[in-house]
């Protein structure tokens, strides 16, 4: 009949969730998903060869740890109580349950851009290299529908680190995961772009006060309203950091975000005529070689006429919705006066502002944009980070990729 052909018809969706859930449990090579934060490089995370796969094909350092995603809390509680689906005797023991502290984070927050610190339990089906020594694991439960739907589909629980090459910007669209990873990648599921744009809050709730391990998807201030997450402290930094220091969460003390071109922050409090002035030597200093620029612009800065006079950098204000491509106005050279040995300059002007939400969602795409149209220098206009929302994330990791030049 012609319902039951319909209801045997798979539609594209579901048959490449299909193929991504067979790869991801019988291939050794990773699968990039859309997840709401960023794309992220998924392995069955009980399989060692699987995991492993993760870290070749990112080149990552072992000993940075990768966050698990499940689609459900069944599939956590069963993470966390490996051996009470085999073992008989498991019933005189009481199940682990997530601590307490949890609670009000999971009800708030999840599905989302939340990662919570767990004790990885005793007998634990989790590969070792996921944790790579820690005696922890960091666990999310993704809001995309697609991420969960390929979790669900795969029946395991997923290792992800955002999939990008390792130090480079984290991929918010299926083509900037294609341009780092193909070839080393068996699937990219597409699902169009990252809503976010930047990766989730890392928070550990089993020291006391609690703390937040990296700035992300959630706001601090938000967390800060929780019950029990009060006094929640600040575990990361953002400048460059005390090599000594060991950070607690293994990822910050790398070489993070970073475009091939050299990024100069300009933190929110800059003196207009300062960033004027910078950007102008650097644009007459031939030693530089400054012969191409890009520049991001948040809320303030004004077109990029104003910054470099000798330049006609144009400038189109468009909806953020709108693809990055169209972002991006097109080159205009810049006339070089009084220096007849220097190249001609191309300026390019990306605006991505005004609120957080936009910033954080353009922020990685720009980076990502600017670099494939070979500029040497990007300037960035920064955002004040004591907003309590997406800000502090998006300062974070502007600090980590401009290293350190930033300019206060
Ligand atoms: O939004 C996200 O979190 C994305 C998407 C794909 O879910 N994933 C992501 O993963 O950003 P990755 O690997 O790029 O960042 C994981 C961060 C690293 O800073 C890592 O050190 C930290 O989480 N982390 C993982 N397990 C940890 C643990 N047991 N204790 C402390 N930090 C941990
Ligand atoms: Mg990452």
């Amino acid at each position: 009949e012609w319902w039951t052909q319909e209801r045997n018809q798979q539609t594209p969706e579901s048959k490449a969730i299909e193929e991504a859930a067979e790869l991801l449990r019988s291939s050794d090579l990773p699968v990039a998903f859309p997840t709401e934060t960023v794309y992220g490089l998924g392995a069955d995370a009980t399989r060692s060869a699987s995991v492993q796969g993760i870290y070749r094909a990112k080149q990552r350092p072992s000993d940075n740890p990768l966050i698990i995603h499940v689609d459900s809390l069944e599939m956590l509680d069963r993470l966390l109580n490996p051996s009470s689906h085999s073992s008989p005797n498991s019933t005189k023991t009481p199940p682990i349950t997530v601590p307490s502290i949890y609670k009000s984070l999971i009800d708030r927050f999840w599905p989302g851009a939340l990662t919570i610190i767990l004790p990885n339990p005793s007998g634990s089906e989790l590969a070792p290299e996921v944790t790579s020594k820690l005696t922890t694991f960091g666990v999310r439960m993704p809001s995309s529908p697609l991420a969960r739907l390929l979790i669900h589909a795969t029946d395991r629980p997923l290792a992800a680190p955002s999939a990008n090459a390792s130090t480079k910007p984290s991929p918010t669209t299926a083509q900037h995961v294609y341009h780092d990873l193909h070839g080393r990648i068996d699937l990219i599921l597409d699902g169009g772009a990252s809503g976010v744009g930047v990766e989730s809050t890392v928070v550990d709730g089993l020291c006391d006060p609690p703390a937040i391990l990296r700035p992300g998807g959630i706001g601090i201030e938000e967390i800060r309203k929780c019950e029990g997450w009060e006094n929640v402290t600040v575990a990361y930094k953002d400048g460059t950091l005390d090599v000594k220091e060991i950070p607690r969460a293994p990822g910050m003390k790398y070489r993070h975000y970073s475009p091939k071109a050299r990024v100069v922050l300009f933190e929110p409090t800059s003196s207009p005529s300062g960033v004027v002035k910078h950007v102008q030597h650097d644009l007459r200093d031939s030693a530089i070689g400054a012969h191409n620029i890009g520049i991001i612009r948040t809320r303030n800065w004004k077109l990029g006429l104003e910054l470099a006079p000798e330049a006609e950098i144009a400038s189109t204000v468009k909806p953020v919705s709108a693809p990055i491509e169209d972002l991006i106005s097109f080159p205009i050279p810049v006339q070089e006066t009084g220096n007849p040995s220097s190249r001609t300059k191309m300026a390019y002007d990306v605006y991505i502002g005004p609120d957080t939400a936009s910033i954080a969602h353009g922020l990685f795409a720009a980076l990502r944009a600017l670099d494939d149209l070979d500029v040497d220098v990007i300037y960035v206009e920064g955002v004040p980070d004591q907003e309590g929302d997406l800000a502090a994330a998006v300062m974070n990791r502007l600090r980590k990729a401009a290293g350190a030049e930033l300019r206060a």
